[in-house]
């Protein structure tokens, strides 16, 4: 049987709520990855030290039995250099949202202005602290994130010691940014590697398939593949996986967000094995993560096999991608 071994998987994106979501879905990530940047978008904003150390206690809560570890965010606002110094052992980075642009992001940034941003970035380049953007507009939906680029490229000149992580590109426009300015790094999601905007409303709606940023173009699909594949050393797999429960996901105003964080590694080992590049999955996975962020994970082996796996129709009460499908890779062992 084809197995393929996998090392101290990060999710460099990953969404895991609160309360009894966290609980469900918290252990399904510490399963298979060594540790995850986890999102500060809760319904109150990840955004004082007692947040983030609470948040992370709740986390590992949720996870007794597995070495995970939770690498905390910030929710992005102008903060002083004061509150930074005081909040920089107890985070991996700062997360910036467009102000009401996704999922409980209305307390984010409503207007880019360099002057009212700079002591903030300023501060987060000296001590080190990496910005990570959702880099999308309010413009045109499929649009929105080829229209931010003139804001990545103002954040990468105006401060070019600060690592500014791109997260879930979706574009060709973005991956062409990766080679034009030093400090730009970018994460890509699994299902960003397999959906296009066929997939979510080109036949019957598919609300599971449905998210922000929205899947693009076929030519988009294969850029993102383009630098995935090779692993391209600045870019790193983060799922955002986005639980919602079934019924805010199958109703009328469905939520944004596609749940994947379960299977991201089975799906993965199937793509990078179509394209003949399961040599890659590595780095994309894990290595090209630790050498950006500067972070050693705990070890942990996942080995998977080569053999049909039917995905879960539902994990609790989050509906996954695929559901009821049969794939080519299962989870053998975790060790
Ligand atoms: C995310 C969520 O649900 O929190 N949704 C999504 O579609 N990706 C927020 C986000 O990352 O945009
Ligand atoms: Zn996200």
């Amino acid at each position: 049987m084809q197995t393929h071994t996998l090392l101290m998987p990060l999710d460099m994106h990953l969404h895991l709520r609160d309360g009894v979501m966290l609980e469900n879905v918290a252990p399904l990530s510490a399963y298979s990855f060594s540790g995850a940047i986890v999102m500060p978008n809760l319904v109150s904003p990840v955004s004082s030290l007692k947040d983030i150390q609470e948040y992370k206690q709740r986390i590992m809560a949720s996870v007794p039995n597995d070495y995970f570890e939770p690498y905390m965010t910030l929710f992005y606002k102008n903060y002083d250099k004061a509150f930074l110094e005081s909040v920089a052992d107890d985070i991996t980075a700062i997360k910036l949202y467009p102000a009401g642009i996704t999922t409980n992001s209305e307390g984010g940034v409503s207007s880019f202005n360099i002057k009212e941003m700079s002591e903030t970035l300023e501060a987060m380049s000296e001590l080190e602290i990496p910005l990570c953007v959702h880099g999308e507009t309010d413009g045109f939906v499929m649009d929105r994130e080829a229209e931010f680029m003139s804001i990545y490229e103002l954040l990468a000149s105006s401060f070019p010691k600060l690592k500014i992580i791109m997260e879930h590109i979706t574009t060709k426009e973005a991956v062409e940014m990766l080679d034009k300015y030093e400090n730009l790094y970018a994460t890509i999601t699994v299902h960003h590697l397999l959906l296009t905007l066929d997939d979510v409303v080109g036949g019957m709606m598919m609300p599971h398939n449905f998210c922000k940023p929205i899947a693009k173009r076929p030519e988009d699909l294969d850029a993102l593949l383009s630098v995935a594949l090779k692993a391209h050393p600045k870019v790193m797999f983060g799922s955002d996986s986005a639980p919602h429960p079934q019924n805010k996901k199958e109703s009328c105003g469905c939520a944004a967000g596609v749940f994947t964080a379960p299977i991201a590694l089975q799906l993965l080992c199937e793509i990078f094995e179509q394209y003949e590049s399961l040599d890659n999955l590595q780095a994309f996975v894990s290595d090209n993560a630790q050498s950006i962020y500067g972070i050693c994970p705990e070890f942990k082996e996942v080995t998977l096999e080569k053999r049909t796996f039917v995905i879960p129709q539902n994990y609790s009460s989050v509906v996954p991608i695929y559901a009821g499908q049969a794939i080519n890779w299962a989870i053998q062992t975790v060790d």
